[in-house]
């Protein structure tokens, strides 16, 4: 027997109301702030992802899912969703459109992880990118879609945390005075963070190892080292969330895991859990247009994932609106019964009626059962006395009230009485 390979799932019928039900809050968040929806392909040439999310990383690193296909290309399953947006802006001329270009999408992504509770191999993200604008409005408005988001589908005590890691001006000078602490740190670090520290030094902020928790509490804060510009940036962030009234605490130690990001860092979690949790991060990405190949853009963005959502929607106990049923199911005993049976399924559903007709040759209490399963509004019982007759038996599955109606009157009576 086959299984779904590790770190993956399928996400049976029970389930889809969950995604359903959180692609329909995206979808109108994403218009509520003038996004347009984008996809792009599953797969990218490995360099895209290489160059924009980074060689240190451990996404680069260690988690992609990269392999030469028939035709010698070296390709990878896209780990994030931001680099090939920014490779369709590019491709696309979208610079000469009014900026920013503001584009939403959801997608499946490919991280070779460990797999954990919300921590899968294949999981899906809703991201959105703001490409072209570097006013720290911006980055709020981003900011308050996230939480709007959130909040609107229900999920109760999360937190934002905000950092600004600096530009291209300001992060070298900070990087320095990081690693400088950090070398003097270095036979408590844990062997993770003794290798990281020459290629990647800023992400020794947010090892989760208790030990290195503590000396990453004390090392200097890029926000104490910030350039003027990146410091009015951050500023002029904080002062927009005030006025949006988005609460927010700043943590020195987030950076983030991908490279590409400048000034503002930023992840929601839920307040009960660990950084595994994250239900959201993004940030400002102002360099990568530039080294995609494009003139310099400012551009920044969030995602989440959305098994994570689902996970802490389940945690919280918050019901999902259920998907509809179909409306009726049909009940046949007998051969010239069935035969009716397949000419009213068809005329109803032409009605605009979902119907289900049984098939096979079971007993009524076996088709009541499947139909009860269904969650029918109606179910329709067609026995051969009855084709005979030119009538059907119609139960309303709710009161168990029963009603004999003509087969012509049918298809009127069933659409008025179905929701
Ligand atoms: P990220 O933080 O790597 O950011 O991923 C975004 C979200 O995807 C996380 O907050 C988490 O909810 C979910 N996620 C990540 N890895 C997994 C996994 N292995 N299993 C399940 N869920 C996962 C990015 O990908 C950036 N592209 C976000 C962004 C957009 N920055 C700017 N624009």
């Amino acid at each position: 027997m086959y299984q779904a390979p590790r770190g993956t799932v399928d996400i049976l019928p029970e389930e889809q109301a969950y995604w359903r039900y959180i692609e329909q809050k995206a979808a109108g968040v994403s218009r509520l702030y003038g996004y347009q929806r984008i996809d792009t392909p599953t797969f990218e040439d490995t360099g895209l992802f290489t160059r924009s999310v980074g060689q240190g990383t451990d996404i680069v690193e260690k988690e992609m899912y990269t392999f030469k296909d028939k035709g010698d290309n070296l390709i990878t399953l896209r780990p994030e969703g931001t680099a090939s947006v920014c490779r369709a802006y590019l491709e696309h001329g979208m610079s000469n459109l009014p900026q920013p270009v503001k584009m939403f999408y959801f997608a499946d992504i490919f991280r070779y992880e460990r797999p954990q509770a919300g921590r899968l191999r294949q999981h899906h993200q809703f991201g959105c990118e703001a490409i072209g604008e570097g006013d720290p409005s911006l980055d709020a408005e981003v900011i308050d879609m996230a939480w709007r988001f959130f909040t609107s589908l229900g999920l109760q005590n999360l937190s934002l945390v905000l950092n600004s890691i600096g530009c291209k001006q300001c992060r070298p000078e900070y990087i320095r005075i990081l690693k400088e602490y950090y070398v003097k740190q270095a036979p408590e670090l844990c062997p993770d963070c003794s290798t990281r520290l020459e290629r990647n030094t800023l992400r020794l902020l947010d090892c989760k190892k208790p030990s290195c928790q503590k000396i990453a509490d004390a090392a200097p804060r890029s926000a104490d080292h910030l350039c003027p510009d990146c410091a009015a940036h951050f500023a002029g962030l904080q002062k927009y969330l005030h006025l949006l009234a988005i609460p927010f605490a700043v943590n020195h130690r987030l950076v983030r895991g991908l490279d590409y990001y400048t000034r503002t860092v930023f992840e929601i979690q839920p307040q009960d859990a660990g950084g595994q949790s994250t239900i959201g991060g993004g940030g400002r990405y102002d360099n990568l247009i530039e080294e995609l190949g494009g003139k310099p853009t400012p551009a920044i963005g969030f995602a989440t994932g959305i098994e994570r959502i689902i996970l802490n929607l389940k945690k919280q106990s918050i019901a999902v609106p259920p998907l509809p049923a179909p409306q009726v199911y049909l009940a046949c005993l007998g051969e010239a019964a069935r035969e009716a049976g397949i000419r009213l399924g068809a005329e109803l559903r032409g009605a605009g009626t979902g119907v289900v007709v049984a098939t096979g040759i079971r007993s009524l209490k076996a088709q009541l059962r499947q139909a009860n399963s269904l969650g029918v509004r109606f179910t329709v019982i067609l026995g051969d006395e009855e084709v005979k007759a030119g009538t059907a038996t119609v139960r309303d599955m709710a009161t168990s009230e029963q009603q004999t109606i003509k087969l012509a009157e049918l298809a009127g009576v069933l659409k008025k009485a179905a929701w």
